[in-house]
């Protein structure tokens, strides 16, 4: 029987792997030390060269072994504590489309391989460099678009968040399937989040970036979306965020995000001193939709999209419209502050999904004293599934973690997320563990934002009476 003689002989081949795997280097084992050819630069160009190339996040590039051997000892310290590849998901639960982190295995050959000389070995092993077809991750983008100004970053000091205005380059509605953040300089941007605006308030002039009212005042984006009545997403619109480890993004299947002819783009902007003054001017790369890649549904950035959300704090349930840090509207009421030195104070939002929905990723957003943050799906047989579980929440690394595959979620389901905050002094990011908690955007405050891609399966664009037909010509 073949298929049986198959098994058999896959089952060696299994054997023979382990059992080479196990035996470790040995004495006079030559053949068992990794080299970097072979051994290392694979796990490499997978896992590290996304951030660690030219142009990217990472300070140094991490491709040919005259790059990667001053590094050996550091490479084996930070993947041996999973301090890189950056990656919070807890590995039992779902199945993300971009999991770098490293097995067992990858860790102790990288070990071994600095332990015994971190040697190069033969050229011949050595795997095809990754090609980069720009320096931008998402590869040649269709149009790039620019902070209007350069901003001047002062040497010292707290900068005011600040949103810079530029329209978007389009005469016709234009669909995208991607999009990217680029900051001019790295260090000086903490954190930076970029917004469509599909129109300014009557009287409205943008000077030097900034939206100026009729009475001459400076307008925020909220302002901007008050006064247009608080009526339409697209008014407040978001594209994408950047921090540090997640600039970019790309949208599956019918998914993609409109941007209005005639729109602004926003740039809001939070910026840090560096130690030197800096000029900062972050751009956006977009790809469009290509033809025969239709676009079919929005992008959401909640879950709060698709249905009502209620919140539970320490036990007590909140009634009434809650804001999470994320909207200072006055007509919301804030989540209660954290108590000074309190661990495990706990927040749980459900939301309910009244609509069928298409989930693509999840993002938790918390900040310095953000500690866990647990996604579970209950479907409407009372069934449960942990969607994502980030044991070790790391303000520094606020990924985001696509689906593999899209996930159908029916009306009626729910999601709870579970969130624990850290107020004490165990906490080694809190920048005041004497300090009551309250909401906001500034990172000394405490903001929850259990993100979600998510796409709603009714809003269908081509059923609003939007097509996407051809690609628009670009404004010069
Ligand atoms: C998401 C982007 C990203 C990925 C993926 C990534 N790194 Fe990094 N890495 C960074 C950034 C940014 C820094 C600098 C900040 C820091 O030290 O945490 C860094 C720092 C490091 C450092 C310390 C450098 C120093 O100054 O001491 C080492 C070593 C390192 N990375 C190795 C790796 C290895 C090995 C991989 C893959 C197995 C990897 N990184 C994957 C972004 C990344």
């Amino acid at each position: 029987m073949k298929r049986g003689l198959f098994l058999v002989g896959a089952l060696w081949v299994l054997l023979l792997a382990v059992s080479v795997q196990g035996s470790g280097p040995g004495p006079g084992d030559g053949a068992a030390v990794p080299t970097f050819t072979k051994d290392v630069a694979p796990n490499l160009y997978n896992n590290c060269v996304v951030c660690h190339r030219p142009g990217q996040v990472a300070p140094m590039a991490l491709i040919s072994y005259q790059d990667v051997r001053p590094w050996a000892k550091s490479i084996k310290s930070r993947v041996q504590n999973r301090e890189m590849p950056p990656w919070g998901a807890d590995p039992h639960y779902g199945k993300f489309k971009d999991d770098r982190s490293l097995t067992e295995r990858d860790i102790e050959t990288i070990a071994r391989w600095v332990d015994s000389g971190a040697q190069k070995g033969e050229d011949a092993n050595l795997p095809p460099m990754p090609e980069f077809a720009s320096t931008w991750v998402l590869g040649q983008p269709d149009a790039v678009i620019e902070m209007p100004i350069d901003f001047e970053v002062p040497a010292e000091g707290e900068v005011d968040v600040t949103d810079f205005y530029v329209k978007a380059p389009f005469t016709e509605d234009v669909f995208i399937k991607g999009v990217e953040v680029r900051p001019g300089v790295q260090a000086a941007v903490h954190h930076a989040g970029v917004f469509v605006v599909d129109r300014m308030p009557e009287g409205t002039k943008i000077v030097n970036g900034r939206a100026i009212g009729p009475d001459g005042k400076m307008l925020s984006k909220r302002d901007i979306s008050r006064a247009n009545g608080r009526t339409a997403f697209e008014e407040n619109q978001k594209l994408l965020s950047f921090v540090p480890g997640r600039g970019f993004e790309s949208y599956q299947a019918g998914a993609g995000q409109r941007i209005k002819a005639g729109s602004y783009i926003d740039f809001y902007m939070h910026y840090q001193a560096t130690g030197k003054p800096e000029k900062d001017r972050t751009a956006i790369a977009l790809y469009l939709a290509k033809p025969g890649q239709e676009v079919t549904h929005q992008i959401y950035h909640s879950f709060g999209s698709a249905g009502p959300t209620s919140y539970v704090v320490q036990g007590k349930e909140l009634t009434g419209e809650v804001a999470n840090g994320d909207d200072s509207s006055s007509d919301r009421q804030a989540l209660p502050p954290i108590p000074p030195y309190v661990d495990d104070w706990k927040v749980v939002s459900i939301h309910s999904i009244a609509e069928p929905i298409t989930l693509y990723g999840l993002t938790p957003h918390l900040h310095l004293r953000g500690k866990s943050m647990k996604y579970v799906l209950t479907t409407p047989d009372g069934k449960e599934e942990v969607l994502l579980y980030v044991p070790r929440y790391d303000f520094n690394w606020q990924l985001y973690y696509e689906l593999e595959t899209p996930k159908k979620i029916s009306a009626g389901s729910k999601v709870t997320v579970t969130t624990m905050f850290d107020n004490s002094l165990k906490n080694r990011y809190n920048p005041g563990p004497d300090k009551e908690v309250y909401w906001s955007e500034q990172s000394w405050d405490e903001m929850y934002a259990p993100q979600a891609r998510i796409t709603i399966d009714n809003r269908d664009l081509r059923k609003t009476g939007v097509l996407l037909t051809e690609r628009p010509q670009q404004e010069r």
